[in-house]
């Protein structure tokens, strides 16, 4: 048997569920001839109850990172992620994250990692639905030519609540109360967080070195349910719309709201889903359509990605 010990940073709404999905699968673990190790479980406050088993290391002190293998990071934000993962990181060794805001911000001090294949990161995008592996594997063969995605749970959630005329304040206190929002949920609604996932796709697709500031980004925070019942009836549906296309010779990326047919497969995908529309030239246009946030969908990504790992695959590695 291998012991692999792994330290998780966060313990909210994907903590818990990579911790009880790693519970489940313990037969997979053990078929691979590896027993996992939970160093620590990094959080704000140990005292708050939390639905994860009873014997897991909760801690608020961090120095368990020095003897992991592998850091499984669901804490959010940038600065301190940065911060707990720089030593793991630069000593070699790997890390999975869910962090968009994270690897769309800070890629000049991510990059060199993702290019060793030591970040895994399947889960920031589309949660457990994927693309990332896909965009970074076979799809490359192909010559990409636009893409067109849904890429927002929260937003999704609030538009369909308000397509029944549920006002826009209650149905996004609704998406919040199901976790599927960010801290703040600003970063949902004025569609930050759609750009950062526009942008860790286009380093895929696009430029390996794609700038989160190259987005054009416009929120849903003035659609109003006036805006929503013009268009069903024109049977049409408001998403919130990420965009990579060329233009010129470079890229051009835009997060907006839009006026899409119902029958768009954006639309066909279902108000709680992420869908995304990729076109290559040899390969067609693709539909991908599923979950894209909450805890368990999330946890089977990163889950997914731990299981990579030990399987001796390389991380998600970006366009040279
Ligand atoms: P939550 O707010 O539910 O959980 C965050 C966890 O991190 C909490 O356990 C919190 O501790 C801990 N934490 C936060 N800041 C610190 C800190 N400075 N020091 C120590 N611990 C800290 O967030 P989510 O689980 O929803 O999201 C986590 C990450 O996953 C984010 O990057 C998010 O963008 C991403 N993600 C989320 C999805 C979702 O559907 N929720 C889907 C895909 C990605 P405590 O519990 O004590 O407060
Ligand atoms: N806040 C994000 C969303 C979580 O609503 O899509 C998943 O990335």
């Amino acid at each position: 048997m291998r012991t692999v010990t792994i330290g998780i940073l966060g313990s909210g709404t994907v903590g818990q569920d990579v911790l009880n999905l790693i519970g489940r699968r313990q037969h997979i673990f053990d078929d691979l001839g590896v027993r996992l190790e939970v160093a620590g479980v990094l959080v704000r406050d140990p005292s708050k109850p939390r639905n994860i088993p009873s014997d897991t290391p909760v801690t608020a002190q961090p120095d368990f990172l020095q003897e992991c293998e592998v850091v499984i990071e669901c804490m959010g934000g940038i600065e301190r992620p940065l911060e707990l993962l720089r030593p793991h990181l630069r000593s070699g060794r790997a890390v999975i994250t869910a962090n968009k805001a994270l690897l769309a911000e800070r890629w000049d001090d991510l990059r060199a990692h993702a290019l060793d294949g030591r970040l895994y990161y399947e889960a920031s995008v589309m949660a457990g639905t994927p693309v990332i592996g896909p965009m970074s594997t076979v799809l490359r063969a192909s010559t990409f030519t636009r893409l067109q995605a849904v890429l927002n749970g929260t937003c999704n959630y609030v538009l369909g609540q308000m397509e029944a005329g549920q006002p826009y304040a209650e149905a996004l206190a609704q998406a919040q109360a199901l976790g599927y929002a960010e801290d703040p949920p600003t970063l949902d609604v004025g569609g930050f967080d759609t750009a950062h996932k526009l942008t860790v796709l286009a380093r895929f697709s696009a430029d390996g070195n794609f700038p989160y500031q190259a987005v054009q980004v416009q929120g849903i925070e003035d659609v109003t349910l006036a805006d929503i019942e013009a268009a069903r009836a024109a049977d049409e549906r408001i998403k919130l719309v990420a965009t990579l296309e060329r233009q010129d010779e470079g890229w051009a990326a835009t997060v907006a709201p839009r006026r899409l047919p119902a029958t768009h497969a954006l639309c066909t995908a279902g108000a709680s889903r992420n869908a995304m529309v990729y076109e290559g030239e040899e390969c067609g246009s693709l539909i991908f359509a599923g979950g894209g946030a909450g805890g368990m969908v999330t946890a089977s990504a990163m889950v997914g990605d731990l299981l990579d790992y030990l399987l001796g695959f390389p991380g998600h590695v970006p366009l040279h």
